[in-house]
């Protein structure tokens, strides 16, 4: 492998490595792929303080999430299909992210199960919930997770239908893969990935088949998907899926300031700022862009995290400084995945860990939670 000093570094390993169209399924938003480009351009706008000759021995990036000790405020987002990047994706990038000190999220859409990832892990880890039209699905798997010692609930709220993406459409990629010719030629010039994935029992969607209902393989659990998300979801669901939790709660996919200020009545301990990486409207807003706005909306009522075009330190420092409580990166993770495995997700760790480091210092600042809006130029 070549040096890798950059996330981008990791995303062009992980091109060469993961199948085009699983690549792709990571690589991409809804239709133009303007707000997904948008949530990266815009952290670029914004400019960081030099300072000079201040003390910065001593420096501690650890911090809290929802009251949790964190070595750093980056927690990695649920992503669907994440098995599919390397196999036994979810339980290799759990283990990495537990080992680093920070959150892993696990993804109802994932291919691992959370019992699969309970099993390899020693430490609590979160659980991202979307809300089916089958009720007593849900229920179970909220008691899955309960059963599991999940720390967290991330109920995603911006799912109601499902965006498009050209590039999946274009891949024929459907959930679950059904596979052509072109996707086994795709496969077949992956190797060392066929090696792996023929190695795992793991391959679909371990939350799912054999727990919903007439869901026991691979083309009904087709049909399933396309009809089980529910567009009438509404703020009365978030009181009963709290109740039935009972634990701490995070609801993701909060971009505008009366959703963020109508979130404060469900009770829950944080809201993420977020467009589901560009994946769902096209044409909204970035999350950097909207989170001094949800800020104000909020005040210090409930914790406000974000996600969404975090690509390096740098960025995490300015949702900081912006005042995100935490942040969570989703295809930077993806990437160190899909190019090396657990070792490239703990990487991409590493690269963000050491960005974020020297850019708080040369900021001035020794602690992150000293940091604020005075290193913003
Ligand atoms: C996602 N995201 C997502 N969100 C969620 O709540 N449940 C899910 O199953 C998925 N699946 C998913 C798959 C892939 C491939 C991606 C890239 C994203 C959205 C994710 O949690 C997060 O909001 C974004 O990924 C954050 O943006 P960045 O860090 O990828 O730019």
């Amino acid at each position: 492998m070549g040096k890798i000093l950059t996330i981008a570094d990791l995303k062009n390993q992980a091109r060469r490595r993961v199948p085009k169209m699983f690549f792709d399924y990571a690589d991409s938003g809804a239709w133009t792929e303007g707000t997904y480009r948008a949530n990266e351009d815009d952290f670029a706008k914004i400019k960081l303080r030099q300072r000079v000759l201040v003390d910065m021995t001593d420096r501690s990036l650890a911090t809290e999430m929802i009251g949790q000790k964190v070595s750093m405020p980056v927690a990695l987002s649920p992503t669907g299909l994440t098995g599919m990047q390397h196999a036994d994706g979810e339980m290799l990038a759990a283990k990495a992210a537990e080992e680093f000190g920070v959150p892993f999220t696990l993804s109802t859409m994932s291919i691992c199960s959370i019992e699969d990832v309970a099993s390899v892990t020693s430490k609590p880890f979160w659980f991202q919930l979307y809300v089916m039209k089958d009720r007593d699905f849900v229920n179970n798997l909220i008691d899955r997770a309960k059963a599991a010692g999940c720390s967290a609930l991330v109920l995603t709220l911006d799912l109601q239908i499902l965006g498009q993406r050209h590039k999946d459409l274009r891949n024929g990629l459907s959930a679950p893969p059904k596979f052509t010719p072109k996707h086994i030629w795709q496969m077949a010039t992956r190797p060392k990935w066929c090696l792996d994935m023929a190695r795992t029992k793991r391959r679909s969607f371990g939350n799912i088949v054999g727990h919903a209902k007439n869901v026991s393989d691979l083309s009904s659990l087709s049909s399933w998907t396309a009809e089980q998300f529910d567009p009438r979801l509404s703020w009365k669901d978030v009181e009963w899926i709290k109740e039935r939790w009972g634990g701490k709660l995070i609801l993701k996919g909060i971009l505008d300031e009366e959703d963020a200020r109508a979130s404060l009545d469900t009770g829950a301990d944080a809201i993420i700022v977020s467009n589901h990486g560009g994946r769902q409207l096209d044409g909204a807003h970035s999350s950097i862009a909207m989170l001094p706005k949800i800020v104000d909306a909020v005040g210090d009522k409930v914790e406000v995290h974000l996600d969404g075009g975090i690509r390096s330190g740098q960025d995490v420092l300015k949702a900081v400084a912006l005042g995100a409580k935490g942040t969570y990166i989703g295809r930077p993770f993806l990437y160190g995945l899909g190019a090396d495995g657990k070792q490239g997700v703990t990487t991409a760790l590493e690269i963000i860990r050491k960005e974020m480091d020297v850019s708080m210092a040369l900021c001035g600042k020794r602690l992150i939670t000293d940091v604020d809006h005075s290193i913003l130029a």
